[in-house]
C-alpha cells in the first residue's frame, strides 16, 4: 500500500511552482506568523503531497515527478496521513487524497451550532454534521475538495476565500454553495461534499482507511 504523508520533519522539496516545501508545508515566500513547530498561525495550512512507495522506499513528490506517479492499483489503495495536532480550532489543511484536494477543518463552535440548527428536510442531500464526522472528533470535518456539480475545486479552504452563503465552502463554477458540514444548500451541486474513509489515531488522520 502507498502511503502519502506530510507530517512535520519528515520531507523538504520544491514543488513545481517553485515553492519550498519545509516540514510538509509549503513556504510560498510568505513568512509564517508565530505560532509553534513553524507551523503557520492562520486559518489554512497548505499541505504538499509527498508519497514513499513501499515499506522505507523511495520517496517522490507528485507533480514534480509526475511521470513516477504510482498505478492505478496502487493509487487505489493510498493513504494520506496527516499530523492534525497543531489544528487549531478555526484552521483548515488543504491536502491531497488519491491526487484529488481533500479539506480537514476544525470546525468552530459557532460553525458546529449552525450546522445543527438545520433542520435535516431541508437539505437536498439530507445528512447531520454528526453522521459526516467521527463520533470522538465530532470537530474535525474531512471533505472531498470536489465539487459534486462538475468537479470544481470549491473555495473556502484557504484564508480570505469566499465561504459561500453558508458559511462552508463556495463553488464559483456555476455557484454551489456548501454549510459549515459541507452540505449542498444552494446551486446546481446534486449532494454534499464527499466524505472520504479516514480514521483518527492519537494526532494522526489517516484518509483513506476507516
Ligand atoms: S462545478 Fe461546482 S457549481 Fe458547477
Amino acid at each position: 500500500m502507498a502511503t502519502t504523508t506530510a507530517t512535520p520533519d519528515e520531507h523538504n522539496a520544491v514543488v513545481d511552482n517553485g515553492a519550498v516545501v519545509e516540514d510538509g508545508v509549503v513556504n510560498d515566500g510568505v513568512a509564517p506568523a508565530a505560532g509553534h513547530d513553524g507551523v503557520r498561525r492562520r486559518d489554512f495550512i497548505e499541505i504538499a503531497a509527498v508519497s514513499a512507495a513501499g515499506m522505507g522506499g523511495l520517496v517522490m513528490v507528485y507533480p514534480l515527478i509526475s511521470q513516477m506517479s504510482p498505478s492505478a492499483d496502487v493509487l487505489a489503495e493510498s493513504t494520506t496521513e496527516l499530523d492534525v495536532g497543531a489544528l487549531e480550532v478555526g484552521q483548515s489543511i488543504k491536502a491531497v487524497f488519491r491526487k484529488q484536494p481533500v479539506f480537514v477543518r476544525r470546525l468552530t463552535a459557532a460553525e458546529i451550532q449552525q450546522a445543527d440548527a438545520v433542520s435535516i428536510d431541508e437539505l437536498r442531500d439530507p445528512q447531520t454534521l454528526a453522521e459526516r464526522t467521527l463520533v470522538d472528533h465530532p470537530d474535525l470535518l474531512v471533505v472531498m475538495g470536489v465539487c459534486t456539480h462538475l468537479g470544481c475545486v470549491p473555495l473556502g479552504a484557504a484564508e480570505g476565500e469566499n465561504k459561500g452563503d453558508y458559511g462552508g465552502y463556495f463553488c464559483p463554477c456555476h455557484g454551489s454553495h456548501y454549510d459549515t458540514a459541507a452540505r449542498i444548500r444552494k446551486g446546481p451541486a446534486p449532494t454534499n461534499l464527499l466524505v472520504p474513509e479516514y480514521s483518527v489515531n492519537g494526532t494522526a488522520l489517516v484518509i483513506g482507511e476507516a
